[in-house]
């Protein structure tokens, strides 16, 4: 990959403009049905984001993920019990550049940002899925992986493809774990432009998930059941620095893993690793040990993709190389041990119609594979 230009390696979110005391505010949330669920949630603390994105800081002990029956007996981890081999962490409450807030403002230490968003969910929570679902119109583009994994990673260039705010299409850019076979278990994380689900264009950070028994998709806190335990970054979160095309290029390194103790998986996010919070065991029945199928690339999805198909990645072809179409690099798995490792087979990498979107400029050196990918989709 050329790298003449610099990739500064962050993430930086909207500064806050206000905090406000939380103290009697009713909150909402919904559950999977959209039923309303812990109507009279405490809330410690709400601050709202410059852009307008209003926070809540719940007691992590309280949050509505613990609410899940599954979850009954959960004992919350607030740290993986062990990092894969090789990794810099950044300790959950450091200020690095993940935290949500500047470290002038003082957040309850024992409590997780909830972004509070509005919106319908009843069809958001179905719709966010990996390649592999075939109730909706979706194109992707990128390198999978055929495979027993215990985790994955990757740098995702961060861009944000135009979506029609009007329409119910996504566009991401998706780091995915399956197993299962027909009926798969599927976690991801990555970023997103999901006006139906956030009310907006923006790229946000999201995490996502299938249960394969139940075929139910869920994203953020949509459905419950994914602990958060940073205290500084929230699911939905917008990332405010957004690349340039032949300008300046952002990434954001995500990385799940399995915890060998506990068996959670667990989302790491940001240059130092830091633990986000992650999906208890105890929500699976397929991908409870393993997975056996990882996906790193852009994918479209929604009811319009197939007359009118959103921008994937920068929105440019992947043969335009760097800083113009999106990337995405350091891609591995790691291994029965614990380490990570550039797969040397059982891989490929593709795009389901080059019409739309390209992948290009695949490489592999000491960082792992990496590959240009994206589109413009319609706007051809
Ligand atoms: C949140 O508020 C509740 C009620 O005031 C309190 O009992 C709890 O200790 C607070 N949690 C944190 C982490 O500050
Ligand atoms: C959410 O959207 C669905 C489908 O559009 C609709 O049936 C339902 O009434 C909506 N719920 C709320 C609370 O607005
Ligand atoms: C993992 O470690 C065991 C014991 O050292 C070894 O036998 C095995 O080959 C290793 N597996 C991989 C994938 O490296
Ligand atoms: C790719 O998309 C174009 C434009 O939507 C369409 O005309 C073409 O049939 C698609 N090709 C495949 C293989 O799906």
């Amino acid at each position: 990959m050329r790298e003449k230009q610099t990739i500064r390696v962050t993430l930086l979110l909207s500064f806050l403009v206000l905090v406000t005391k939380g103290k009697g505010i009713r909150k909402k949330y919904y559950g999977e049905d959209n039923t309303l669920v812990l109507p009279y949630q405490q809330v410690n603390k709400t601050i709202q984001m410059k852009g307008g994105d209003v926070y809540d800081y719940i007691d992590v002990n309280a949050q509505p993920s613990l609410s899940d029956p599954r979850l009954k007996d959960h004992k919350i981890q607030m740290q993986p019990s062990s990092f894969p081999v090789g990794l810099d962490i950044d300790p959950l409450l450091s200020h690095s550049e993940l935290q949500v807030q500047p470290s002038t403002i003082d957040c309850p230490v024992g409590t997780v940002p909830i972004l509070r968003n509005n919106r319908n969910f009843t069809m958001a929570a179905h719709n966010i899925e990996g390649v592999g679902s075939t109730d909706l119109q979706r194109e992707a583009a990128g390198i999978q992986y055929h495979g027993d994994v215990y985790g994955a990673r990757a740098s995702l260039n961060v861009y944000e493809p135009k979506v029609n705010k009007d329409s119910k299409d996504l566009s991401a850019t998706w780091l995915q774990i399956k197993n299962g076979g027909e009926h798969r278990d599927k976690i991801g994380v990555g970023l997103e432009v999901n006006p139906s689900f956030s009310g907006d264009t923006f790229v946000r950070f999201h995490i996502g998930w299938a249960d394969g028994l139940y075929k139910k998709s869920c994203i953020d806190h949509s459905c419950r059941g994914f602990v958060l335990v940073n205290h500084g970054w929230g699911l939905g979160t917008r990332l405010k620095l957004v690349s340039v095309y032949d300008g300046p290029q952002w990434e954001l390194k995500v990385n799940i893993f399995k915890d060998p103790i506990t068996k959670n998986w667990w989302v790491l996010c940001g240059k130092m690793n830091s633990p986000i919070g992650y999906w208890p065991s105890a929500l699976f029945t397929f991908i409870n040990h393993k997975g056996d199928y990882v996906f790193w690339g852009g994918f479209v999805q929604g009811p319009t993709v197939s007359s009118n198909a959103p921008q994937m990645g920068s929105g440019h072809f992947a043969s335009e190389g760097f800083g113009k179409a999106a990337h995405i690099r350091n891609i591995q798995i790691l291994n029965e041990n614990n380490s990570y490792i550039t797969p040397e087979e059982n891989f490929d990498y593709g795009t389901t119609n080059s019409t739309l979107y390209t992948v290009d400029k695949f490489h592999v050196d000491t960082a792992g594979m990496s590959i240009y990918y994206g589109g413009p989709g319609s706007a051809v």
